[in-house]
């Protein structure tokens, strides 16, 4: 049995992608969940351009071929017309938890009225639990931080 627990992280970013900027939010993911996650884990990154295909392509690699328990997604989850990675979460998900995205609102609100624009949501596909995240590197620990409790608890219920 592999006891390294399979993580997707993936960027969602046409200006990261295409090299414009450094990708900040796949390296800010990895550091919030070595911090948080208790079991060995180990990342397969991914970074994508804001296409709805391509991001759902990603996220049925890294849930049907490489067995991650967990995916979290970073960028695209707000209201222009590009952000689409809470669309595609939901086109691959066999069921939404929308609580997660709630909760990550409702605590980011208390640091930034924009958190109102994230539709970042969260959902299962097979043993998979995806989680959206903001693209705001600050937005990244603030949120994990926040769902962080029920999420090895839900690894374990898909599992
Ligand atoms: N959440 C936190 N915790 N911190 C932030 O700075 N920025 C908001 C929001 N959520 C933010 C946040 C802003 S300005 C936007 S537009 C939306 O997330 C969507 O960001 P995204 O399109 O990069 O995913």
């Amino acid at each position: 049995m592999n006891a390294t627990v399979p993580v997707g992280v993936v960027t969602v970013s046409d200006r990261a992608f295409r090299g414009i900027y450094r990708d900040e939010g796949g390296p800010g993911i990895e550091a919030a969940l070595a911090r948080i996650l208790a079991t060995p884990w180990s990342a397969i990154r991914r970074m994508v351009p804001d296409e709805q295909p391509l991001i759902e392509a990603a996220l049925v690699t890294l849930a049907d071929v490489e067995s991650c328990a967990l995916i979290v997604t970073t960028g695209g989850t707000g209201p222009a017309p590009r952000d689409v990675t809470p669309d595609a979460t939901e086109a691959v998900c066999d069921r939404m938890l929308p609580g997660f995205g709630e909760l990550m609102r409702a605590v980011s609100l208390r640091a930034v009225p924009t958190a109102i624009l994230s539709r970042q949501t969260a959902g299962t596909r097979g043993r998979s639990l995806i989680v959206n995240l903001p693209g705001k590197p600050s937005a990244i620990a603030e949120c994990l931080d926040a769902v962080f409790p029920a999420i090895p608890y839900r690894i374990e219920l898909i599992g």
